[in-house]
Formats: C-alpha cells, structure tokens, sequence
C-alpha cells in the first residue's frame, strides 16, 4: 500500500475545499492506497469533519517551531493537533526558498511535531543547479540529517523527495532518477534511524499526473506520491490516488 498526499498549497476556501472532498470519496472507494490532504489553514477543520470515517487524512502544510508565542501570523503544531491534523508538510522547497527557512528551523519543526503528536513528512530535494553541479547526494544527504536530528530512532516519520526542478514544471523526474534518489534517501535513513530507517515511506513529488504515477509506484523505494497541481481536481487526484 503506497501512501499518495494531496498538497493544495494556496489553493481553495472553505466552501471549495468541502465540495472537493464531497466530490472525492465516491471515486475512491476501493482505494488500494492511503489517502491524505494537506489543505490550508482555514480548510483544516471543515476537511477533518467531511472526511471523518472516511479513510481520508487531513494534514497541515506549515507550522511554527514554537510553543506559543509573539510571533504574528504564525501557528503552533498544538493548534493543528487540536483542530485534528494528522501530519504536516515541513520543510517543503517553496518554504525553504521564498520563507528563506534553513535546516535548522526545519530540524524543530519536525521536533515540535513529534512532540505534539502529528506525523512529520519532511520535505527534501535539489535544485537544477546542485544536480547539473553534481552536488544532489550531498543536498540530499544535508537535509535529511539536519531535518531530522531532533527525531528519535523510533519516530513515525515520511520523507518526500522533490527535486525541486520537477515542481510545478512539468518535467517530472524518471521514474529511474526518482528510483536512484530514494535508494540514496534510504541509504542515509537507515544510517541515522537504524532499522526503523528501513520502514519509512519515501514518497516522490513533482509534476505527477494520473499517467505517470503507475510507472513510478513499479519501483522499490518509491513508497507513494506528493502531489501539488494534479491534487486540485478530484477526478485526477482520485486518479492518482487509485493507482497500483
Ligand atoms: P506539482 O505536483 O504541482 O509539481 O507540485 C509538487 C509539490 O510541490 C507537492 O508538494
């Protein structure tokens, strides 16, 4: 069973986030895979209601390393929990590159998730640049270590690879490349959480349309899908979602 997360980013109000889901669980009845939604904010608990008993999990896409605290506009991983998150995407490529966050913030976001109770799937990937420079195994290498030096060996933890050039953009990665990225990703996993490393899903991400997904869940470490602009339409994410 592959895991396949729907990634909204800053797409669909309240109203349009419950007609999704409404038009969704019909189309995924017989579902082979597990199903989350990371939907924004202020869709949080409405998705949580509509979705409850349904198989679906709702997930964040964001949240604050603190407690509580001044910090304007923010929010607390214990506000997601209580509004009935499950996880959280932490660390994704579009925080890191226009929120400017740096490993280490992502490193205790995905402490302070743990420690809430919410499943970190923590967000890793090169850019075009490293990857013409030969540098993606030592980025890649980077950001797991440092995302996830404040989780404990045993922690229920998700890595997503997304090559950064790959989102958004059409050009998603081979499924070969793909599959040579999550070996290496499994690599370093393994030697910073030991045999648990072994058992943490690796979902790929970028550009992953309904006729993609099939080739890519045929290889062995890629674990399921994070998708962003094919997880708007219920028909292509259902798509998506249903795939073997
Ligand atoms: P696209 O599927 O639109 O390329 O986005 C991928 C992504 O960023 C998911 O987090």
């Amino acid at each position: 069973m592959s895991i396949i997360i729907g990634n909204w980013k800053m797409y669909k109000t309240r109203h349009q986030a419950v007609e999704f889901i409404k038009a969704l669980l019909p189309l995924i009845q017989n579902c082979p895979n597990e199903v989350w939604l990371s939907v924004p904010f202020t869709s949080l608990q409405v998705c949580v209601e509509e979705a409850k008993g349904k198989g679906v999990k709702i997930g964040a896409q964001n949240m604050n390393e603190a407690s509580e605290g001044a910090f304007t506009g923010e929010i607390a991983g214990q506000m997601l929990k209580e509004g009935g998150a499950e996880f959280v995407l932490l660390g994704h490529s579009e925080r890191r590159k226009i929120f400017h966050e740096t490993d280490e913030m992502i490193a205790a976001k995905v402490g302070k998730a743990l420690e809430v109770g919410i499943t970190p799937v923590l967000c890793v990937g090169e850019t075009e640049e490293e990857r013409e420079g030969g540098e993606e195994k030592e980025v890649l290498q980077r950001q797991i270590f440092q995302g996830f030096q404040k989780a404990p060996k045993d922690a229920y933890v998700i890595l997503a690879y997304e090559p950064v050039w790959a989102i958004g953009t059409g050009k998603m990665a081979t499924p070969k490349l793909a599959a040579e990225a999550h070996v290496f990703c499994r690599k370093i996993l393994t030697s910073h959480f030991g045999k648990n490393g072994k058992s943490i899903p690796i979902l790929y991400g970028g550009s992953v349309k309904p006729d993609t997904i099939q080739a890519l869940l045929k290889e062995n470490d890629i674990n399921g899908a994070l998708v962003g602009g094919a997880s708007l339409d219920p028909k292509s994410f259902a798509a998506i979602a249903n795939a073997r």
